[in-house]
Formats: C-alpha cells, structure tokens, sequence
C-alpha cells in the first residue's frame, strides 16, 4: 500500500485536546433493540431532551437515517450555529463536534464516542506550526478545518473542502500556510497562483489510498458515469476527474445533473445517501474507501447518548476564544462549490 506516513508530525497529544466529560451510562435494555425500536427511541428523546441530532455524510446507513440534518463539515458547522435546541449530538469525528461547540460555547456539544478522530487532525504538532510562523512572520495560516481546536486558535482563518480556494483567494496577504492536508493545499494552488502557498505535509490515509487506476477500471466498466472526487484525493486523482466537490457538493451536483452516473471518489458510505436520494441514477464507490473513525459511532451509541445527554465536547474557554475568530471568518465567506 503506497501511503505516505508523517509520522513525526504527529503530536500525540494533540487527540487529547478533545477533552470529554461521560455522562452516566444506562445502556442496559438495549442490546438487544432492533433498529427500528432504537430509531424510534432516539426520536422520542430528541423532543424530550430538546436535542438535536447532527449527522455527517460518512456516517453508517442507520444513523444517517435519524439524523436531523446530514451534511458535510461546513454545512453542519452552519447548522449548529442556527439551532434553538439546548443540546447537539455530533455523529461524525472530533473536529467537527469540536468547531460545533467552539462556535457555541453555551450549549451542550455530545460526541458518541470519543474515539472518532480524524487522524489527519493530529497531523500538526503546534510547537512546530509556531516555528513555521515565525520563519513566515508575513504569512497568513489557513487551517483546513479537520485539525484541532489549538490548531484553529493558532490559525488566521479555516476553510473546507467546500471553500478552500474562495478562502484563499479572500486573503490580501502574499504568502500562505496551509495546514495539515497536502493535497487539499496543492489543489487549493492550481486555482491561486498569485500567492505563495507553504503546505503541511499531512493527508487523510481514507483518501490518500484512493489510486487513479480504480477510478479508471470504473470509468472502463461505467464509460458514461460522471467522476466526482474530493480534494483530500492525490493530484493525480484529481486529474482525472470530471468536477472537484466537497461531499455536499457532490450530494448538490448529483441531483441537479441530467447525468445519471457517478463514480464517487470519496468515503464509500456517501453513496447511500446519493442513491436514497436519487434512486434512478447509479453511483459507484470505491469499496475500500473507508474511514474506520467514522465507523466507530453506532446506533447503540447514539441511543445511549441520548439517554445520558454525554459524552460532552469540552474545551478550555481561551482556546474557544482563539478559535471562534478563524471559523467565523470562515463563515462569513460561506460555500465556494
Ligand atoms: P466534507 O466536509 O467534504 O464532508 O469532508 C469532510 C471530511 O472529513 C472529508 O474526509
Ligand atoms: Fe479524517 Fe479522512 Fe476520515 Fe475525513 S475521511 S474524517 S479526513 S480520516
């Protein structure tokens, strides 16, 4: 298998800065629930306990079924700011229920495991993100926001794979660090090549894996499918590529398309949401593309979250202060797909 490993980039102590307070755990009497029962209990507590229940598109096919609202990084952020409900369940990985309570510090954030972490987000070891600013004292950092919420505080602003060139582009500055995705950044480049761009050499291993050569042994197999791919994939997957979307992007372009084949060049799992929400078309995944991190959540998991009202996201108040100004800015440029 042909990854690339950082390993000396990653900062081991960075996974902690999720820091989670457990709830009481009650899961006994549902083991042996069915789907169906446990949905319809979720569904019960959610108006009990004024919770709301945020699902990201990677996410298993039963719990993508209860959500609330599915969506992609930047579009959940969003979601988390609009609600009225007192609590939010995160289904996804760290980050994201992380820039969810950065972005609301008064209400309780919940993650069903705590163990769902994006590896690429420890990828940035911010003594050594300190360094690079100091030898760059005129760049500006831009945080793709699948790192940690001490990264973001270190950052000028954040950006996702919906909005990292319009993020870009926004900046007045000359020089740019781009952290942790290196083939975000370098995708990033080929549309901004007015300024100079520094890119940290971290990757998503669920991407990264992707090759050309399965994309094209599909495109043999389906010669009139569309390729969609994520910007987290290689340049040379990018390459050969029809459109570069986020995953809403992807979920947006789809249905709008008079196309009615895809070969999607992310996450497996988005594909059911595609099919569920398109069932005449035909979307073919990338079978090994899997992101066991977000696999770690369950339906179990969620029910017991809903009946504990933990595991809670906690961060230390002045990382939050830090953070906020770089996700809000973030915001403020909105989509870019
Ligand atoms: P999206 O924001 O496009 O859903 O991507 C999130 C992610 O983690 C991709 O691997
Ligand atoms: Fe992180 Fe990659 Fe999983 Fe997305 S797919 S959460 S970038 S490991």
């Amino acid at each position: 298998m042909d990854i690339m490993v950082c390993s000396p980039l990653i900062h081991q102590g960075q996974s902690l800065s999720l820091t989670l307070l457990y709830g009481l755990r009650k899961t006994a009497g549902f083991q042996k629930m069915d789907e169906k029962t446990i949905a319809s209990k979720i569904e019960e507590l959610k108006k009990e306990t004024n919770t709301i229940l945020l699902v990201h598109n990677y996410q298993i096919p039963s719990i993508q079924d209860v959500a609330d609202f599915l969506g992609d990084s930047l579009d959940l952020a969003k979601r988390a700011t609009l609600t009225d409900a007192e609590n939010i369940i995160f289904c996804g990985v760290g980050f994201m229920a992380e820039s969810a309570k950065i972005l609301n510090p008064e209400k309780n954030v919940i993650i069903p495991d705590i163990d769902a972490r994006c590896p690429m987000a420890a990828m940035v070891d911010p003594k050594e993100l300190i360094k690079l600013k100091e030898k760059h004292p005129d760049a500006e950092v831009v945080s793709y926001i699948n790192t940690t919420a001490e990264i973001k505080a270190l950052s000028d602003i954040c950006c996702t794979s919906a909005n990292g060139v319009s993020v870009v582009k926004s900046l007045e500055c000359d020089k740019v660090i781009f952290v942790p995705d290196q083939n975000l950044g370098s995708y990033v480049k080929r549309y901004v090549q007015d300024k100079e761009i520094i890119i940290w050499p971290g990757l998503c291993p669920t991407h990264h894996r992707i090759r050309k050569q399965q994309i094209i042994n599909l495109k043999n197999r389906h010669p009139k499918a569309e390729i969609l791919v994520h910007p987290e994939c290689r340049p040379e997957v990018i390459d050969v590529a029809d459109h570069v979307f986020s995953t809403n992007g992807m979920v947006n372009y789809s249905k709008e398309s008079k196309t009615t084949e895809f070969i999607i060049g992310t996450e497996k799992e988005l594909c059911y949401r595609l099919k569920k929400e398109n069932p005449e078309k035909e979307f073919y995944s990338i079978k090994s593309a899997i992101c066991p991190n977000m696999k770690k959540i369950t339906l179990e998991k969620v029910l017991n979250s809903f009946q504990t009202l933990g595991p809670k996201v906690t961060l230390p108040e002045d990382i939050i202060h830090k953070a906020r100004k770089p996700l809000e800015r973030m915001m403020n440029i909105g989509r870019g797909d």
